[in-house]
């Protein structure tokens, strides 16, 4: 392929992904979107790959990495459970954090590439600022990876003087970076290159350990910024336009997304890279006294839920995570359309950080086939639910936690919440008398026009469907 064919072919994947980008931002052209990112990507690759700078001899090594790589994403994709989407998806930012530093470390000893003057440190900033990125992006998903999965605790570490440990490794980078461009030769940079990586990597380790369980859906997509940002970074290494486009597409969409979920959760973005939110104010998560769960709890059984449900005009159905979990959508989807055959107006309360990655709760629902029209986002619904006559709570907990406006003192204060205790009853689904992602005590539970429904979410609807169409 000559060079300006491979030019054009990038043009050509530089805008399907573009387009991908703008169909992912509704659900009904979402799967357009991915299709077109699809047929981009695999524009690109076959243009680098038949382009000038891969000969012959390349192609078997080529062919070797697609095979394995395309393996384990095949076997990865059948496997991993919806609800793991946010843990691979962290594994994925490590991944190309990990490129980076690789690409950077060997861009610097291709004794192939030989420039000279401005040049030269040109080349030696994209590679220092390449290999930075790469190494805390990649330590930083490692943790959110452990977090999200559960084989990290949610809780943030949080040592003393920690912003100063941050500033004292920042000033360190800045030196060794100064001593690595005025190195003489490879040798010589080396130290530097190798002291900065690990210090990224510390760094990194920190900063994503220091934040709260509350924040995590802000670290996911800042990271997936940051795997931008390093793609973008390893494009200049390697003088590839289209991996420079396609990173600072990926950079820039992650940071409006951290953007957006800052201002739904009503955190500060800087507090929240900071670390320490979601902690309670910098302690352990502690417990206020409005947040103190007060009175007893009401269980009520499918039956006499349905029952609420026969009898109500209008119904909002708030899901959380547990219906991820118990991929109880589809029961959900069958209850709606009993309730709307009888004529009961039903909606769908959307919170932003609903289940564990942006959207989760939209695609298992489109999945499900539920009218996008009855579909509501927070700010549209929560002014409903005072003329609501019963919500109902499948498998959510932090995102209908009213300490989350009472009680100052609470790890998830002045985060907005779906305000269900304003409906006539609001009915809670879930297992047990366990708190959610954050670790909170939720005084929904003990209100009075509040009904706890124990039991796996997808078992009771199905019991409360039963009893619907009895
Ligand atoms: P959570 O607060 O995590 O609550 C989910 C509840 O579902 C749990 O209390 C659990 O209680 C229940 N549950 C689990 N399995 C169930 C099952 N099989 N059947 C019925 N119930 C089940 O979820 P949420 O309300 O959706 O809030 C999301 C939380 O995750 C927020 O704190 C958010 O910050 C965080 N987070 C969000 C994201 C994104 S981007 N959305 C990413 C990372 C973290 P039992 O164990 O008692 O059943």
């Amino acid at each position: 392929m000559s060079p300006s064919l491979v030019s054009v072919a990038y043009l050509g994947a530089a805008i399907l992904f573009i387009l991908s980008l703008g169909g992912l931002s509704n659900p009904e052209t979402a799967r357009r979107g991915n299709l077109l990112g699809m047929i981009g990507m695999a524009i690109a690759v076959l243009a680098t790959v038949f382009g000038p700078r891969v000969g012959a001899e390349g192609y078997a090594w080529i062919i070797g990495a697609l095979v394995i790589g395309g393996g384990i994403g095949l076997w990865a994709a059948r496997i991993v459970k919806m609800t793991q989407m946010p843990e691979l998806i962290a594994l994925m930012h490590s991944l190309v954090g990990l490129a980076a530093c690789i690409v950077g470390f060997a861009s610097y000893v291709d004794t192939s590439l030989q420039f000279e003057g401005a040049e030269k440190t040109i080349h030696e900033v994209e590679i220092y600022l390449g290999i930075l990125i790469g190494a805390y992006t990649f330590s930083g998903s490692v943790i959110a990876f452990g977090k999200l999965s559960g084989k990290i605790g949610g809780k943030p570490v949080l040592l003393p003087a920690r912003h100063w440990i941050n500033l004292v490794a920042l000033l360190a980078m800045v030196w060794f970076g100064r001593q690595f461009l005025a190195a003489p030769d490879v040798q010589a940079g080396m130290t530097p290159l190798l002291i900065m990586t690990v210090i990224a990597v510390l760094l990194g380790i920190h900063m994503i350990m220091a934040i709260g369980g509350a924040d995590m859906p802000v670290v996911i997509s800042m990271l997936n910024s940051y795997s931008g940002w390093a793609a973008a970074a390893t494009g200049f290494m390697l003088s590839n336009d289209l991996l420079i486009v396609t990173g600072a597409l990926v950079g820039s969409s992650g940071a409006i997304l951290s953007y957006i979920m800052c201002n739904a959760m009503n955190r500060n973005f800087i507090s929240v890279i900071a670390g320490g939110f979601g902690s309670g104010g910098g302690a352990a998560a502690k417990k206020g006294d409005a947040a103190e769960p007060q009175g007893e709890v009401v269980p009520v059984s499918a039956a006499e839920t349905a029952e609420l449900l026969r009898e109500a005009k209008r119904v909002i159905i708030v899901p959380g995570y547990g219906m991820a979990v118990a991929q109880a959508q589809h029961t959900v989807y069958e209850i709606t359309q009993t309730l709307r055959d009888k004529g009961v107006e039903v909606h769908f309360a959307i919170h932003p950080v609903a289940g564990r990655m942006p959207g989760h709760m939209n695609v298992l629902l489109a999945e499900a086939k539920v009218p996008y029209d009855i579909v509501m986002e927070m700010d549209e619904i929560n002014e409903e639910f005072p003329d609501a006559d019963v919500a109902m709570v499948i498998g959510a907990n932090d995102i209908v936690n009213p300490s989350a406006l009472e009680d100052p003192e609470s790890p998830i204060a002045g985060m907005p919440v779906l305000e269900v205790w304003k409906a006539r009853h609001s009915i809670v689904m879930k297992r047990s008398m366990a708190s959610g992602y954050a670790g909170v005590d939720n005084p929904l539970f003990y209100k009075e026009n509040n009904r706890m429904l124990f039991g796996d979410a997808k078992k009771m609807l199905d019991e409360v469907l039963v009893a619907l169409k009895a």
